[in-house]
C-alpha cells in the first residue's frame, strides 16, 4: 500500500492559481496528492494541472463527468490527456456511459465512479431524488455497476466502505470524502467519519478539504490526519 501521506488527497477547493499554490507550498514536501475540482478547474484551467505535476504531486481531477455515453467518452479522453492519476464520472450516468468512459482511460490512470454524494442523506435520497431504499443500498448498487463497467473503484462515504469491500473486493478502490477529524464542523457533509475510522473501515484514499484548508494551521491539521492513518498502519 501507499504511504500514509499519499493516502490523504487534499481537496484544493479554492478559486485561483495563487491560492492553490500557496496552500500546496505550505504543505510540501509532505503533501503527495491533491484533488482539483470544479471551482478551481473552471476558473484556472489545465495550466494549473501541469504546474502541480511539475511539483511532483499526484492529481485527482474531480469533474464528475455525467452525460450521454459519446459525450462522456470524449470528455474523459480530453481529461485523460492531462496525465492525471484519477478521473471520475457519475455512476448515475449508467453502465453504457461508464463503459465508454473507461475506454478513454490510459494504463496509468484510474477511473472511478461517484456513487451517492456524501452530502446526500436518507431523506434527501428518498424524497428529493425519488430513489427508494437506503443510502447504502443505492451506493452498493451503483458500485456494482461501476465494477461491471470496468472502473477501478468508486467515491463513497467511509460509512459504506466495509460493505463495499466485502462485496466487491479489496482491490476495488474506495475513495472517501466526508472525513472529519474529531470535533470538526461537518459543514454540508452528512455521512461523515474520522480519518482513523475511515482507514480502519478500508478506505484507500481520504479526500479532505475544509478541515485542512480552513484550519489555523493547515500543516498541523494535515500531519494530525496522517498520524491517524499511521496509527492504523502500525496496528494501534
Ligand atoms: O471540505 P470537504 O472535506 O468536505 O471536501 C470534500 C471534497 O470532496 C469536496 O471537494 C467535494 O466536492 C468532494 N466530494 C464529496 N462527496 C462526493 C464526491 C466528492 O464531498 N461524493
Amino acid at each position: 500500500m501507499y504511504s500514509a501521506n499519499e493516502r490523504v488527497i487534499l481537496a484544493l477547493d479554492v478559486s485561483s492559481k495563487q491560492e492553490a499554490l500557496k496552500v500546496v507550498k505550505g504543505l510540501l514536501p509532505e503533501l503527495r496528492f491533491v484533488k482539483v475540482g470544479m471551482e478551481l478547474f473552471f476558473s484556472v484551467g489545465p495550466d494549473l494541472i501541469h504546474h502541480l505535476k511539475d511539483l511532483g504531486l499526484k492529481i485527482f481531477i474531480d469533474l464528475k463527468v455525467h452525460d450521454i455515453p459519446n459525450t462522456a467518452y470524449n470528455a474523459v479522453r480530453s481529461l485523460n490527456g492531462l496525465g492525471c492519476d484519477i478521473i471520475n464520472v457519475h455512476c448515475a450516468g449508467g453502465l453504457t456511459m461508464m463503459k465508454r468512459a473507461r475506454e478513454a482511460i490510459s494504463e496509468d490512470t484510474k477511473l472511478i465512479g461517484v456513487t451517492q454524494l456524501t452530502s446526500t442523506d436518507q431523506s434527501m435520497l428518498n424524497t428529493e431524488l425519488g430513489i427508494a431504499g437506503s443510502v447504502t443500498d443505492s451506493v452498493l448498487n451503483l458500485a456494482r455497476l461501476a465494477k461491471e463497467a470496468g472502473l477501478h473503484g468508486v467515491v463513497c462515504s467511509p460509512q459504506e466502505v466495509e460493505l463495499l469491500k466485502a462485496e466487491l473486493g479489496k482491490e476495488f478502490l474506495a475513495v472517501t470524502p466526508g472525513v472529519r477529524p474529531l470535533g470538526e464542523d461537518t459543514q454540508d457533509q452528512k455521512r461523515v467519519m474520522t480519518p482513523k475510522k475511515a482507514i480502519q473501515a478500508g478506505s484507500d484514499y481520504l479526500v479532505i478539504g475544509r478541515p485542512i484548508l480552513k484550519s489555523d494551521n493547515p500543516l498541523r491539521a494535515f500531519r494530525d490526519i496522517v498520524a491517524q492513518i499511521q496509527e492504523v498502519d502500525s496496528g494501534e
